[in-house]
C-alpha cells in the first residue's frame, strides 16, 4: 500500500454542503485574514464578507480596533453601503438607526417611550491585529476568540521589522477566480509548477524554500546559510516557523537569487526600505496564514493575497502592494513594483481555473502528491481535514 498523499475526493471541492461546512468550520470559527492595520486610521473601516457573514472592521477614535457583524439590530439590514470608508458613526440606510464606532446604538428615531437604546448594539466579532495584519473570527465574540498568541509572537519577530503598520497600500488588485478556495491554497503550497509557469517569479526566487520541499540544490543551501548568517548578525529572526505543531501559519525568510535585492524584474528596489529593516539585504519573508492569506515581504514592498470564498467554484482574491508610508511613487513605479506578483498571481489563477475545471468534471479522480515537492499541499489538506472533522464532531 502506497503511503503517498492524494488530493481530496471531488465532492470536497464541488459539493455545496462541503462548501457551507468549510465556511463554518474553516473560515468562521478560525482566524481569517481580513486586511491591514494601515487601512484603519481612527474612524476608518472596511467590511469583509465570508459567506453569509459580513463583518465591519473599524478603528475607534481612541485607537481601539473593533469588529461588528454588519447586521442592524432593528430589522437586520446590512448597515454598510460601501466596501470601506471613514465615519464618526454608522447610520443604517433602512430607518437611520445610528451606531457609534464601538457598535453601540446611539439613537433610533420614532421608537416610542418604551424603547431604550441601552444595551442595543451591532453584535461584536472577535478581531486581532499583529505586525500590521488584521484577522477576524466571525463565529466568535471578542471574549471567546481562539488562541492567537503563537501567531502574534511569530509575526512580531519576523514581520514586525517590515513596518506594515506604517505602510501605505499603493495597489489593490481584485480578481474573481473560477476555482474552489482549496484549489488556490493547494497551488500556493507548492513550487512544483514554478519553473513551467512563473518566468518572472523565477528570476528572483529559487524553486526551493517551500515548506516540505526536499529537493537538493547546493547553490540554494549555500545561499540560505550565508544569508541567515548575515541576517542573524543584524538582528533579524532567521528561524523557520513552518506550521508548528500542525498549526496554521508560516514565517520564513529566504534568500533571493544573486543580483536580486527584491522581487522586481531587474532586482532593484523601487521604494525605500521599509520599517526598521537594517538595510535592503533582507531577502524575502514568506508568510502563510491558513486558510486565506499568503504574503511576501521584501525590503521595499510587501505583497499580501487574501482569499474570500464565494461559492464552490468561485473565489474572490484581493492582492495588495504595500510600501513605506512616505514613499513617493508614480504610476510607473507602482507598475514596476507590482510587475512580478501581478504576473505570478495571474498565471496562478489560470492554473487554478484549469485545475478546477478538471476537478469538477466526470474524469476526476484524486491524484498523488509528490513527496519531493508537494509535502506542503499534503500538510494543508491534513490541517483542513482536521478542522473539518472537528467541526462535524462538534
Ligand atoms: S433595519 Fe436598520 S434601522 Fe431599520
Ligand atoms: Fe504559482
Amino acid at each position: 500500500m502506497s503511503d503517498l498523499h492524494y488530493t481530496l475526493p471531488q465532492a470536497a471541492y464541488t459539493d455545496p454542503d462541503v462548501f457551507a461546512a468549510d465556511l463554518e468550520h474553516v473560515f468562521a470559527r478560525h482566524w481569517t485574514f481580513a486586511g491591514h492595520s494601515c487601512e484603519l486610521g481612527p474612524g476608518d473601516w472596511f467590511r469583509i464578507a465570508l459567506g453569509r457573514d459580513q463583518a465591519i472592521v473599524v478603528r475607534d477614535l481612541d485607537g481601539t480596533l473593533r469588529a461588528h457583524h454588519d447586521v442592524c439590530a432593528h430589522r437586520g439590514s446590512r448597515v454598510t453601503t460601501a466596501e470601506r470608508g471613514t465615519a464618526k458613526a454608522f447610520v443604517c440606510p433602512y430607518h437611520q438607526w445610528v451606531y457609534g464606532l464601538d457598535g453601540c446604538l446611539r439613537s433610533a428615531r420614532l421608537m416610542g417611550d418604551q424603547f431604550t437604546t441601552a444595551g442595543v448594539r451591532l453584535a461584536p466579532v472577535a478581531v486581532r491585529e499583529t505586525a500590521g495584519l488584521v484577522f477576524v473570527c466571525p463565529a466568535a465574540t471578542p471574549d471567546e476568540a481562539p488562541e492567537f498568541d503563537g501567531f502574534a509572537d511569530a509575526a512580531a519577530r519576523h514581520l514586525g521589522p517590515h513596518g506594515l503598520e506604517q505602510a501605505r497600500i499603493v495597489a489593490r488588485d481584485h480578481y474573481r477566480v473560477a476555482a474552489n478556495w482549496k484549489t488556490l491554497v493547494e497551488n500556493n503550497r507548492e513550487c512544483y509548477h514554478c519553473r513551467g509557469s512563473h518566468p518572472e517569479f523565477s528570476l528572483s526566487n529559487f524553486e526551493q524554500g517551500t515548506h516540505g520541499d526536499v529537493r537538493l540544490n547546493p547553490r540554494y543551501d549555500a545561499a540560505l546559510a550565508e544569508a541567515r548568517a548575515r541576517w542573524a548578525a543584524r538582528g533579524l529572526a532567521t528561524d523557520e516557523v513552518s506550521f508548528p505543531g500542525g498549526s496554521w501559519y508560516r514565517f520564513t525568510r529566504l534568500p533571493l537569487r544573486e543580483g536580486f535585492t527584491t522581487e522586481t524584474l531587474d532586482g532593484g528596489l523601487v521604494a525605500p526600505v521599509m520599517g526598521t529593516l537594517p538595510d535592503p539585504d533582507v531577502g524575502s519573508l514568506r508568510v502563510v496564514g491558513l486558510p486565506n492569506l499568503w504574503a511576501h515581504a521584501n525590503a521595499d514592498y510587501a505583497m499580501t493575497t487574501r482569499l474570500t470564498p464565494v461559492d464552490t467554484g468561485t473565489t474572490d482574491v484581493e492582492v495588495c502592494f504595500l510600501v513605506d508610508v512616505d514613499a513617493q511613487l508614480d504610476d510607473g513605479d507602482v507598475d514596476a513594483l507590482a510587475a512580478v506578483w501581478r504576473a505570478t498571481s495571474e498565471q496562478d489563477w489560470a492554473l487554478c481555473e484549469a485545475t478546477y475545471a478538471g476537478v469538477a468534471s466526470r474524469g476526476y479522480r484524486p491524484g498523488p502528491l509528490s513527496p519531493v515537492v508537494e509535502a506542503s499541499v499534503a500538510s494543508f489538506l491534513d490541517w483542513y481535514e482536521l478542522l473539518s472533522r472537528r467541526g462535524s464532531a462538534a
